[in-house]
């Protein structure tokens, strides 16, 4: 099964991404971590897209769409996929259903997570997330059992560069412009499914996991 979860920053893709990955036993992908690992290791990919990340503005098609034809035809997709973050503009997704036209198949899902901006603010401003396996938390919503310290890996939990207010009002306007045409895309394609991602953590997951299957 291959999905893309759609929705802006702080809507909870990311969360949702790694539940659904571990329910239906399908690999987790996501673009923004992908880029995060570049940096952290250094690469000329991770330098040059961190100018971009900590203005809140999207890195160059160019740049992400080789990197995720490389991630998705590694073995452990060959199951399928959660892409969280990717595609984000009509290019990418065009670039995505060509790679995948290729090998003859197709995205199942496209699941397009609704929250308001006032909620995504509250909830950026407040997150925590593992430097080692990247669990997203939240000091109120969902706090992990001991501070600064992840629940699953005891990793140490750090905040993002890009959750800092300036960023993240950039990274809200960027998704309204550059991202919210895919919706009209997939719509058209007829796989695309809406989901209300504002109650808890545990209702978005089974209106997804229903949404989904
Ligand atoms: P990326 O890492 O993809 O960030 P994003 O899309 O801005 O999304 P976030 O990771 O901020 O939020 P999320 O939706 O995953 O929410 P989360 O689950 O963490 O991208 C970062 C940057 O990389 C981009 O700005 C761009 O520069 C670059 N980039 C990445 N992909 C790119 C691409 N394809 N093209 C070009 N550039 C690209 O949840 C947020 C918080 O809310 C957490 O604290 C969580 O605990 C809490 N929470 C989650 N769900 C709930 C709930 N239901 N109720 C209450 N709290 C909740």
């Amino acid at each position: 099964m291959r999905i893309i979860l759609l929705g802006p920053p702080g809507a909870g893709k990311g969360t949702q991404a790694k539940s659904m990955s571990e329910s239906l036993g399908i690999v987790h992908i996501s673009s923004g971590d992908l880029l995060r690992d570049h940096q952290a290791r250094g690469t000329e990919l991770g330098s040059t897209a961190r100018s971009y990340m900590q203005q809140g503005l999207l890195v160059p098609d160019e740049l992400i769409i080789g990197m995720i034809q490389e991630r998705i035809k590694l073995s452990d997709a060959e199951k399928g996929y959660v892409l969280d973050g990717f595609p984000r503009t009509v290019e990418q997704a065009g670039a995505l259903e060509a790679a995948l036209e290729k090998q003859g198949e197709t995205i199942d899902r496209v699941a397009n997570i609704r929250v308001s901006e006032e909620e995504l603010i509250m909830r950026l401003g407040g997150r925590w997330i593992c430097r080692h396996c990247q669990r997203p938390y939240h000091e109120v919503n969902a706090a992990p059992r001991k501070h600064g310290e992840c629940d699953d890996c005891e990793g140490e939990l750090y905040q993002r560069e890009d959750d800092v207010p300036e960023a993240v009002s950039k990274r809200i306007k960027v998704f309204a412009e550059q991202t919210v045409p895919l919706i009209g895309y997939y719509n058209g394609k007829g796989n695309l499914v809406e989901v209300d991602g504002e109650g808890s953590i545990e209702d978005v997951r089974e209106s997804l996991l229903s949404a989904v299957s």
